[in-house]
């Protein structure tokens, strides 16, 4: 196959989507196939319309990418992408959206508001604790939790140059104290739940993309009965939300309040492929390495 990999973009993620854009292309190379590495920009669709690919591979993170914009001009092209399509892009990269997708259908996830970032000024939105991140990016970019004790993030600072002002739209959530969980999906099959321990404490870019800033437990050391649930919540928030190809859902749970303490926080509809990744992590851990998982993306754009 020809196959284009689309990476880089000019999203907050840009960095992250290099580096998933590269292992992909290698991976795709060394599985024989033809591979045309686009590092997007706003000629995009005339650079695809030259190249003319069987299929494009979307390794983009945030907006533009993930967000349904580059899905809908591959519609209109007619070239076969992998991941989620145009519309579940839309809902999924909107972590508002995505609960008034959810929460309806049974799917706990925490209650939340919109505030507008010049809106601080006048102090917190909702009772501390809370998180405060930008509705529509990944990757823990912009986001702060606000306590009592003191604050991650600085996000109520009176200082203009305040991260979150660069972000029209904030989501204030209340604060899920506990453990950080995560689950892919690929095809239809959950794969299993690895739990994030960051050093810092807090599993925010750094904690992410650093080597060795955090422990990933694979599988996760919780009851069989959380673990279960997890799945559970991943795939059926993979099908009502329309996810193709892979997804992967992420949790906080509060282990005082069993079972009642579990949270589903968002979907991911691009989920990063890089080394230091959370699905090739779980793909290895049921058996398939990380060529095989791309190959297998390709495979169900088709
Ligand atoms: N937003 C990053 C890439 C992730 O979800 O893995
Ligand atoms: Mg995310």
């Amino acid at each position: 196959l020809h196959v284009a990999v689309l990476m880089g973009g000019w999203s907050a993620e840009r960095e992250v989507s290099m580096m998933s854009g590269t292992g992909i292309a290698d991976a795709l190379e060394s599985l024989g196939h033809k591979v045309t590495r686009i590092d997007m920009d706003r000629n995009v669709a005339e650079v695809l319309a030259g190249v003319r690919p069987d299929v494009v591979f979307n390794a983009l993170h945030g907006s533009p990418g993930e967000d349904g914009t580059v899905q809908g001009m591959l519609d209109l092209m007619q070239i076969p992408y992998t991941h989620s399509g145009l519309a579940t892009s839309v809902v999924a990269i909107d972590k508002q959206l995505t609960k008034q997708a959810l929460v309806p259908h049974g799917i706990p996830m925490p209650g939340g508001q919109i505030v507008a970032s010049e809106s601080l000024y006048a102090g917190d939105p909702i009772a501390r604790p809370y998180v405060l991140k930008p509705v529509n990016e990944g990757s823990s970019v912009g986001v702060a939790i606000v306590t009592d004790s003191g604050n991650y993030g600085n996000p109520i600072a009176r200082d203009a140059e305040g991260p979150w002002l660069h972000f029209e739209r904030l989501l204030a959530e209340p604060f899920i104290k506990g453990r950080e969980l995560t689950t892919a999906v690929i095809g239809e099959e959950p794969l299993c739940v690895t739990e994030l321990v960051p050093k810092s404490g807090f599993y925010d870019y750094d904690a992410k993309y650093t080597d060795g800033m955090t422990d990933h437990i694979c599988p996760a050391d919780i009851p069989e009965a959380i673990a279960e649930r997890c799945k559970a919540i991943a795939i059926e928030a993979h099908r009502l939300l329309g996810c193709k190809g892979t997804s992967r859902s992420d949790f906080r749970w509060d282990e005082e309040q069993g079972e009642a303490g579990l949270f589903l926080l968002e979907v991911n509809t691009q989920p990063g492929m890089t080394p230091l990744s959370l699905v090739p992590e779980q793909a290895r851990y049921v058996g398939m390495s990380y060529a095989e998982l791309v190959q297998r993306i390709v495979e169900e754009a088709l």
